[in-house]
């Protein structure tokens, strides 16, 4: 008897799970039947089709865009499109020009195809975007097409916009650089495509030029947090087995190649990417006037020091010097030597661009006072050139080795000599507590601290000496900051 009202329930169940479905199946009914597009397409309309249908999603994560797509499917060929859908029309008609001329090429080349029994590969039709969000309603778009018309190798097309969906409009990339320079732009994004070693053997350099020539390479290019990407579509620059090529390009690397407006732009829209201050760590800054010649320390600097690390750079330690520096948004000085700086470009642009100052420590490390005018005068100019191939710009600031210097070497080398007021002697002790001892006992106002980021203990002691100096209210500026 404890039975019936059970079963009663179970009933009731599988008559609300029936009504469920059915409910269900009229909701996506409804949803495929009602919603109109703006792209209603006839071809798929009146398609004879095994599988065809449109949907919209609303209500991204990217607020504004919705994504549209569209499947056909039959015996004969394939197409899949997803395309992002604005508000905008101006947008939209954007997207429809991209893709409107090669889908209807593909329907008229697969009406006239003579229908394959049995394709190895069914030839298709693929459209789909990438996104990337740059600023507030500032987006890169990244159309794409592949075509495959079974038996060849597929055709793929590629275009990235930079879209700004509440003014509507396009942003073109190639506004942001300076034409004057674009030759130099195109020099410095063929090295940066050859430095990639599995791309490198199927680039061909006259192709890069002839298709550079029609194509203005800024337009390939979109921005994202990082940098510059630039896409390349297939057998533009490269053999069909490099795909399709792509660059990234860091913003310290193209800041060089924008304009003025357009780098404020950029900078307005995103200011997380502090291009304002890369630009001005890219400027070469003058010797302040109140330097003197010979310079061991600023009595009237107030709470500042100078850390300053000699020898560099180091591939590991100058940049674990670099984190612990930032860590404590103190800025330094780096007095480089030319024969590692030739190793280290890319390091030399490093320390540059985190806002610290490059020293010239001449090329191989010799005693100036031995040499003679010709020797010192090489000694300093290679490791000018090989500074400013670097960061843009030649180190005003000279630390002469083992500090020898004389009158006779002042006026050959022509830069203020900045010797120091506290030898931390690190290369000696190799031990962070005796570098730590050293400072505690000798600092003053405006000392500078002798240290040299060649040697691994370096890194801890600078940990130690920033800790302790800030918590004494130190400032940690550059040499040539003591003196502004
Ligand atoms: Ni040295």
């Amino acid at each position: 008897m404890h039975m019936k009202p059970n079963m009663k329930k179970g009933t009731v169940l599988i008559v609300s799970f029936l009504i469920m479905i059915v409910l269900a199946l009229g909701g996506i009914h409804f949803v495929l039947e009602h919603f109109t597009y703006r792209n209603v397409d006839a071809d798929l309309t009146q398609s004879t089709s095994t599988k065809d249908y449109q949907i919209k999603q609303a209500k991204s994560k990217y607020p504004g865009i919705d994504i549209l797509s569209i499947v056909q499917e039959n015996e004969n060929y394939i197409i899949h499109k997803q395309t992002p859908e604005f508000k905008s029309n101006q947008l939209n008609d954007l997207v429809d020009n991209f893709f409107d001329k090669p889908l209807s090429e593909f329907r008229e080349a697969m009406a006239e195809a003579e229908p394959v029994d049995d394709p190895v590969v069914m030839p298709s039709f693929h459209a789909w975007f990438d996104i990337y969000p740059f600023a507030e309603n500032l987006y890169a778009i990244v159309l794409n097409i592949e075509q495959n018309y079974g038996a060849a190798n597929p055709e793929r097309l590629t275009q990235p916009y930079m879209i700004d969906i509440e003014q509507e409009s396009l942003l073109h990339t190639e506004d942001y650089f300076d034409s004057d320079q674009l030759e130099a732009f195109k020099e410095m994004v063929w090295n940066k495509l050859n430095a990639d070693e599995a791309l490198a053997p199927y680039l061909f350099q006259d192709e890069y030029e002839l298709y550079l020539a029609d194509v203005n390479l800024a337009k390939l290019g979109y921005f994202t947090n990082e940098g510059l990407e630039i896409i390349f579509n297939p057998y533009t620059i490269a053999a069909g087995a490099a795909g399709t090529p792509t660059v990234s390009l860091a913003y310290d690397e193209i800041i060089d190649f924008l304009t003025e407006e357009g780098i404020e732009e950029i900078a307005q829209s995103n200011p997380d990417l502090h291009l304002t201050e890369l630009r001005e760590a890219k400027e070469p800054k003058p010797v302040p006037e109140n330097m003197p010649s010979v310079i061991t320390h600023n009595p009237d600097a107030g709470k500042k020091v100078a850390l300053t690390f000699d020898d560099g750079p180091h591939a590991t330690n100058t940049p674990a010097i670099l984190d612990v520096l930032d860590e404590y948004d103190a800025k330094a000085t780096f007095f480089m030597l030319g024969k590692s700086a030739q190793f280290y470009p890319e390091l030399v642009n490093q320390v540059a661009m985190a806002g610290h100052e490059i020293g010239n420590h001449t090329m191989t490390h010799r005693q100036l006072t031995t040499l003679d005018e010709w020797s010192i005068q090489q000694e300093i100019s290679q490791v000018d050139d090989v500074i400013e191939q670097a960061v843009g710009y030649q180190p005003n600031l000279m630390r002469p080795p083992y500090g020898a210097h004389d009158e006779y070497v002042d006026r050959i080398v022509n830069k203020p000599m900045v010797l120091w007021s506290i030898d931390t002697r690190d290369w000696q002790s190799h031990d962070p507590n005796a570098v730590l001892n050293i400072v505690t006992q000798n600092i003053h106002d405006g000392a500078i601290i002798l240290m040299h980021d060649i040697h691994g203990e370096t890194v801890e002691a600078t940990r130690l000496v920033l800790d302790y100096l800030a918590s004494e209210g130190y400032e940690f500026v550059t040499v040539s900051e003591l003196f502004v």
